[in-house]
């Protein structure tokens, strides 16, 4: 489309949100600052330590599905401690003066939420190393009231139920179980910095509507990795990203990014034209981005799988989810897929450790084992390589990413769930504009280029060297800090 004369006019620039910075000083460059960490590393260490990271992991991903399903409504396992459920956060600046707060970065929830001040139940302290900080309203916030638009178009169009005059918009989020965060909204500042042309970095704010947890209901009190809320990447009107598209700030366009093996990474809001990806369809009136399976091929075969793998409905389908760390498969689907991954080792010793399928290899096992393909709708693939798909642990030691049923649900057993195991080095674009997702192979520690549509310039945005950031800083399993790069045009 033709930019029309008003708007080619309109400055471009990028948009750096909520600047982070926790650690080192970030390196001064035009683009980005928006730091995400990851809490857990990718691969274990020695052996010993390497299997209680797999129990990390395993366990993480029972407390993300807990929560995941809350959503859809199915019995539940896991211990559900919200800012335990995700693998990614960041420090956001909220108020003026701002603060700094950490939340977690989660594509699988809808709102920002932030800790409040006398928040009943809530964490005072972070095994991850860092401050908690409580959120004050009564600094420059205000209470959006249960009859304001926000409240009423977030609860389908008519007010709550249960609004009176003067009573504030509440949330209440249930996870898997039955733990609960319930508070109200406020519109205060989020603060950010805005870059336009190369170097220049001017701070910036929008005006948005987010959740302050008042209690915390259930076992949700402790925690080794508390952070201050979370960030919601999710489809709603209510998230931060919807919100600063209606208000002209960003396209409702976001991508990662993550470099398992530099640690690379980049989270950009943005049009993303290079690299370009394939995409295919979001189904539609999911509560996560849920997409439509066709095959699944190893080594280039197709597996004969049964149809019911292809469905998509609630407790069906196959969901992206990058704040889960493996991938889950149902049962018959994991059981095929094994049986020909490991067809050319018939006499192999495969062990079972706590789920996981492991096994002596020696070699390279880029070279020993098959590549496996995901198929979906709109002729995209999904290529997950061996190095991506089997976890070195101690010397000669690997063992299989890939789960069995891992929803630990009667119907969610039946759900395909890709997480960082399949979404790592790869260019993985959410144009919720355009209802469709897609993802490319990509080296997440070289740089990406964004497009302003409104002017046609285009940026590159730099993924950042963070090793030596968190090497001193950090405890080890804090392992990849990943920088985040927010981009936007601005309307006036
Ligand atoms: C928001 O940004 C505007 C324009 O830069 C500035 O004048 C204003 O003081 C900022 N407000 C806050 C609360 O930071
Ligand atoms: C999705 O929901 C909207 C609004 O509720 C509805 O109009 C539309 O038909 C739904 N689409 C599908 C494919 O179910
Ligand atoms: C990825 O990009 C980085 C930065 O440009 C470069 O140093 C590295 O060698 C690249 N890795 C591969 C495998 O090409
Ligand atoms: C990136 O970090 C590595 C490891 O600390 C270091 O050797 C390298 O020089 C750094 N590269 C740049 C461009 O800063």
């Amino acid at each position: 489309m033709a930019p029309s004369p008003r708007a080619s006019s309109l400055s471009c620039v990028l948009l750096i949100l909520a600047l982070s910075v926790a650690l080192a000083p970030a390196p001064a460059s035009a683009t980005g600052v928006f730091r995400v960490r990851r809490k857990f590393p990718r691969h274990g260490g020695v052996l010993g330590e390497a299997e209680e990271h797999l129990a990390a992991l395993r366990r993480h991903d029972g407390r993300r599905h807990g929560r995941l399903l809350g959503a859809v409504d199915l019995p539940l396992g896991g211990v559900g401690l919200p800012t335990e459920t995700g693998l990614y956060f960041t420090r956001i600046e909220i108020g003026a003066p701002p603060k700094g707060y950490y939340v977690q970065v989660d594509t699988g929830s809808d709102i920002l939420w932030v800790n409040c001040i006398r928040c009943d139940g809530c964490p005072t302290r972070s095994g991850l190393g860092i401050e908690l900080t409580q959120y004050d309203p009564a600094g420059s916030g205000s209470t959006v009231g249960c009859d304001q638009e926000f409240c009423v178009t977030n609860n389908g169009g008519v007010p709550p139920s249960t609004c009176s005059s003067e009573s504030p918009c509440q949330f209440r989020i249930t996870y898997g179980d039955g733990s609960s965060t319930t508070g109200f909204f406020v519109t205060d500042f989020l603060q950010y910095d805005q870059v336009s042309g190369n170097g220049q970095i001017a701070p910036s704010n929008a005006s948005i509507t987010f959740g302050c947890g008042a209690q915390l209901g259930g076992d949700l009190g402790s925690s080794n990795e508390a952070l201050d809320g979370i960030l919601g990447f999710g489809q709603s009107d209510s998230s931060m990203l919807s919100q600063l598209a209606a208000a002209g700030k960003v396209p409702k366009i976001f991508a990662h990014c993550l470099d398992t093996v530099n640690g690379g990474g980049i989270f950009a809001i943005g049009n993303v034209v290079q690299p370009k990806v394939q995409t295919t369809p979001l189904v539609p009136n999911m509560t996560h981005y849920n997409v439509n399976l066709k095959g699944i091929s190893v080594g280039g075969a197709t597996l004969q799988l049964p149809t019911s793998t292809f469905n998509t409905d609630e407790s069906k389908g196959t969901i992206i989810d990058s704040g889960t760390t493996l991938a889950y498969l149902p049962d018959s689907v994991y059981k095929t897929l094994m049986a020909a991954v490991f067809n050319k080792y018939q006499d192999m010793a495969i062990h079972n450790y706590q789920d996981f399928l492991c096994f002596q290899f020696s070699g390279s096992v880029d070279d020993g084992f098959p590549v496996i393909t995901f198929s979906f709708e709109g002729d995209l693939v999904l290529n997950v390589n061996p190095h991506d798909y089997l976890f070195q642990n101690g010397n000669d030691l690997y063992c299989v990413g890939f789960l069995n049923g891992g929803l630990q649900t009667k119907d969610g057993k039946d759900m395909v769930l890709l997480g960082d195991l399949v979404l790592s080095n790869k260019l993985v674009v959410y144009d919720l504009e355009n209802q469709v997702i897609g993802w490319t192979d990509y080296n997440c520690s070289s740089s990406i280029k964004i497009k302003d549509d409104k002017t046609g310039s285009v940026y590159t945005v730099d993924a950042h060297n963070i090793s030596t950031a968190w090497r001193f800083q950090w405890h080890e399993s804090l392992i990849l800090l990943l920088v985040t790069t927010i981009w936007s045009y601005l309307m006036f």
